[in-house]
């Protein structure tokens, strides 16, 4: 048995994978760690810094000068921040600022839950529990648009749904820890599920992976 049991919770933006890993964390006690905030930090206060967002060596600056106290900011849930996030999550050097941040996260004696892009990839491997959380486009534009109006944003479902679209290819193409499921994820596929419904269906998956994590 490895020393902590930790759940990777990847996928593109709006899948539910946020939602689910924070119905895990109160469902098992497990400290959820969301690393897009990490990466929606570091693009909108390097934009605050003046840094340009494609200079891989400025944004990574503002990476390794990131510290838990600052991710409370509401304006990095904007979809402002969301671009900004995926603008810099592209240079290896900005990920790499970030590493020992989720990996300490990722090793906690009780065990954790991650959710992000890279988590069953490149940040816990060895996690043995691994969901890959997707859903369509247009379903994951509609959740996402809903979340933006409630924050008082004015936008179309339709501007939310083109920007997903270039979301997704510039997470999937980039050649740093590009968006993939793991070999070993499980996938989940929201877009005909309610949010109890994918939960559960999420819980099915982390109880196998535990039962074999604890016979193994
Ligand atoms: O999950 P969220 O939409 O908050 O992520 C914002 C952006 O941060 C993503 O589009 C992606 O580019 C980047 N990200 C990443 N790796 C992670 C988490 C987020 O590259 N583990």
């Amino acid at each position: 048995m490895t020393s902590s049991f930790v759940i990777a919770v990847d996928g593109p933006a709006a899948s539910g994978k946020g939602t689910i890993a924070t119905r895990l964390g109160a469902i098992y006690g497990l400290p959820v760690l969301d690393t897009g905030l990490l990466y929606r930090a570091v693009g909108v206060l390097s934009l605050r810094a003046g840094r340009d967002l494609d200079d891989a060596a400025a944004t990574a600056k503002t990476a390794a000068g990131l510290s838990a106290d600052l991710l409370e900011d509401p304006a990095f849930r904007t979809r402002a921040a969301g671009e900004a996030a995926s603008r810099v999550a592209v240079h290896p050097e900005v990920r790499a600022a970030l590493l020992a941040f989720q990996r300490d996260f990722a090793g906690q004696a009780g065990g954790a839950i991650l959710d992000g892009r890279d988590i069953g990839t490149v940040i816990a491997p060895d996690a043995p529990a691994k969901l890959y959380v997707t859903a369509s486009p247009e379903v994951r534009a509609e959740r996402r648009w809903k979340q933006l109006t409630a924050q008082g944003e004015g936008v179309s479902i339709e501007e939310v749904l083109a920007d997903i679209r270039i979301r997704d290819a510039r997470d999937s193409g980039r050649d740093a820890a590009p968006l993939k499921p793991a070999p070993d994820a499980v996938l989940l596929d929201t877009s005909e599920m309610t949010i109890d419904h994918a939960t559960d269906a999420a819980r099915r998956i982390v109880e196998a992976a535990r039962a074999r994590w604890t016979a193994s």
